[in-house]
């Protein structure tokens, strides 16, 4: 008898701490539109282009960690890098600027030419000016499409997961300038 009340009261206090943890505000369950999302899930694809210079009087982006000395010549393993790119709508380098990428990059190989990136794109047009994707992963450049996970994003891309395809179009070995397409498939 004893016990069976001591069980009850067992119970009834661990649901007293369950109520008490929601009340103080630890946790609890919101309805979205109270933190402005409004919106169903919706699938998106964007298409966007970077044209990244890394010399002349307007580099847009520079390595700032050289490679360790013994893969110079390979797959300058080590070195690391930032970037500030615009993104346009097309592949010419006069086409309409609707953002930008900022980041990082990294070579993470010792046997080829893999990188470790990170980018943030910044968009700049209409509903999406202010709001951002960011996206990491590895980048094997030996690969015609690589594909990068969205980790997130901010603004009107809250709670976003999907993918990255990027495909580089250009690339010229005497100043590294490229033009890479960036697909970017995102679930928000
Ligand atoms: C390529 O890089 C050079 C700097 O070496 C720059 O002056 C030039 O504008 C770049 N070309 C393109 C098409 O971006
Ligand atoms: C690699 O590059 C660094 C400078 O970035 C230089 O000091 C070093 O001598 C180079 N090593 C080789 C093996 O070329
Ligand atoms: C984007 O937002 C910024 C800051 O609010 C504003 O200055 C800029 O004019 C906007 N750009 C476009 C293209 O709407």
């Amino acid at each position: 008898m004893a016990s069976h009340f001591l069980k009850s009261l067992l119970l009834l206090s661990t649901y007293a701490l369950t109520i008490s943890a929601e009340y103080t505000g630890f946790v609890g369950t919101l309805d979205p539109k109270s933190i402005g999302i409004h919106h169903k899930k919706t699938l998106s694809h964007f298409r966007f282009y970077w044209h990244e210079v890394f010399s002349g009087e307007n580099p847009t982006s520079v390595r700032i960690i050289p490679s360790l000395p013994k893969y110079n010549a390979t797959t300058t393993f080590g070195s690391v890098g930032i970037f500030d790119t615009p993104l346009t709508v097309g592949p010419e380098v006069y086409s309409k600027v609707v953002g930008k990428a900022e980041g990082l990059f990294a070579s993470t190989s010792q046997t080829q030419f893999d990188l470790l990136l990170i980018y943030n794109f910044a968009l700049t047009q209409g509903k999406y000016n202010g709001s951002t994707i960011t996206f990491t992963g590895r980048s094997p450049l030996s690969e015609k499409v690589r594909e990068l996970p969205i980790v997130g994003g901010s603004g009107v891309f809250k709670f976003a997961t999907g993918y990255v395809e990027s495909r580089t179009l250009s690339f010229d070995p005497q100043t590294r300038n490229n033009t890479v397409q960036f697909d970017v498939y995102i679930y928000y």
